[in-house]
């Protein structure tokens, strides 16, 4: 497979999901519009996307997902009330998604899995290697991972997975990859995928955390794959495939993460994001850090 040359430039974001674990909040307002501190979570994918060099994005969305698209757009009427009254800098704020990127929106339809989201984006990706960022996983901006990912994708060619050691009794939440080492710390090749096994039948700790940078050759594999675990078309399933056959879309390589990551589709670990990324801000971290502390060692 000859590494390719093309500068990735296009990022896909699943957002369809119906975010179950957060009813009632999610009943009517989309799982990724909860905020983090003061932004709704989908903008910080959106913001690392684009640290990254990906700028045009596309978002496979579904019904009740109006507000997305809104928050992505300007708002005149907004803009228009915070210039009257000279607040300058909640206008920059506001106008900070809309700023952000090119954004595209396709709807996904029936919710048949991740591989059949990302299948919904071939028509906008056409031939080009993309990346896929999912929505559930904040990866904190200190510690990039995307950049990386493209980085190893540009001198192996084929796709490339992040990876995370994650506790054998967690397995099962992930898609898990069996690897083998390369010339590069943090690089793997991964020789084998499973989508969610049981801890017993795992083929190691090694996680698919949620960034892919992908081959387009996956699309072509996408269309054939049969529904695998819960009867929706996976993702890994397709990668599988990828890593088994080197001549259909180049190798599979695995990018190891050690930074902090969240998953915020997750409730306890929605609210360490949400107090980890106060406690570190300018504006609120030094009263928000002492209520803290306070709470912790007086009130507990
Ligand atoms: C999806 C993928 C899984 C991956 C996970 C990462 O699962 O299917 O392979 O490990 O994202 O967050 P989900 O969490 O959407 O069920």
């Amino acid at each position: 497979m000859t590494p390719s040359r093309t500068r990735i430039s296009k990022a896909v974001i699943p957002a369809a999901g119906l975010g179950t674990r957060f009813l009632p909040a999610t009943k009517a307002t989309p799982k990724e519009m909860l905020p983090v501190v003061d932004k709704p979570a989908i903008q910080y994918v959106v913001e690392e996307a684009v640290s990254a060099g990906l700028s045009d994005v596309l978002m496979v969305t579904g019904r009740n997902k109006r507000p997305l698209e809104d928050h992505f757009d300007r708002n005149y009427e907004l803009e228009e009330a915070l210039r009257r009254k000279k607040d300058e800098s909640r206008l920059a704020r506001v106008q900070e998604s809309s700023d952000l990127a090119t954004m595209h929106y396709v709807r996904q339809g029936d919710p048949r899995g991740l591989g059949h989201a990302v299948l919904c984006a071939a028509p906008h990706v056409g031939d080009q290697p993309f990346a896929v960022l999912l929505g559930d996983d904040l990866i904190d901006p200190r510690d990039p991972l995307l950049s990386r990912m493209i980085q190893t994708q540009e001198l192996h060619g084929g796709s490339v997975v992040a990876l995370m050691e994650v506790d054998p009794a967690q397995i099962h939440l992930y898609g898990c990859a069996a690897v083998k080492g390369t010339d590069a710390d943090d690089v793997v090749r991964v020789t084998d995928l499973v989508e969610k096994p049981d801890a017993a039948d795992a083929p190691s700790n090694y996680a698919i955390i949620g960034r892919y940078v992908l081959d387009p050759a996956v699309f072509e594999v996408l269309s054939k794959t049969e529904p695998g675990r819960g009867g929706e078309i996976q993702l890994t399933d397709a990668l599988q495939t990828l890593a088994g056959d080197e001549t259909v879309g180049g190798p599979v390589h695995g990018v190891v993460f050690q930074g902090r990551r969240y998953d915020t589709g997750d409730r306890g670990d929605y609210l360490r994001a949400i107090v980890r990324l106060a406690c570190e801000r300018e504006d609120l971290g030094p009263d928000f850090r002492a209520w803290l502390h306070h709470y912790v060692t007086e009130e507990m």
